[in-house]
């Protein structure tokens, strides 16, 4: 029946389409899109940018503006705690850290777990890949 296998394909498109939009969401496709299983493989900018979209009402990547939370301009190599134009908490500016990769990772992980007593009101990205692609959007973006 050709007709129904043609149904068939599209469906399956759509669903795939489907999957790569939600890509951000928390429960994870687990279908063959997330690809191979497990461990955060390179980063995807592309689907970084996708997850930058949980961060973009507190930080702006390169303006220097002030959100609710510092601009990440530049901050790959950039010291926590010392944009000029945001008031931290005390216990960001302690924070004695250079930004990159894996401190990134870390502190996404679980933010009050890693900076105790920091005011950034947000949970933690618990997947990993996605960790890893927003970390990879942001080498290219915060600029
Ligand atoms: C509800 C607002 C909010 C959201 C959402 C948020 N942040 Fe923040 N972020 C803050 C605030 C406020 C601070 C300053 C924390 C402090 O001083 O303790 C901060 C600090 C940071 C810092 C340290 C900056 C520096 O100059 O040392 C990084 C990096 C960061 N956020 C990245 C992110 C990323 C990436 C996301 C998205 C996954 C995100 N934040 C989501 C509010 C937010």
């Amino acid at each position: 029946m050709k007709f129904s296998k043609a149904g068939l394909g599209f469906i399956a498109l759509g669903a795939a389409t489907l999957a790569a939009l939600s890509a951000a969401g928390a429960a994870q496709a687990a279908g063959p899109a997330a690809g191979p299983a497990a461990g955060p493989a390179a980063g995807d900018a592309g689907r970084g940018k996708t997850v930058y979209a949980r961060c973009v009402a507190c930080h702006d990547l390169n303006t220097g503006a002030v959100r609710m939370g510092p601009s990440l301009k530049g901050i790959m190599g950039r010291k926590a705690g010392t944009a000029a134009n945001f008031g931290y908490s005390g216990a960001m500016k302690a924070k004695a850290v250079v930004w990159g990769p894996d401190t990134l990772n870390a502190f996404l992980t679980a933010p009050m777990k890693y900076v105790p007593g920091t005011r950034m009101g947000f949970a933690g990205l618990s997947n990993a890949q996605e960790r890893a692609d927003l970390i990879a959007y942001l080498k290219q973006a915060a600029k």
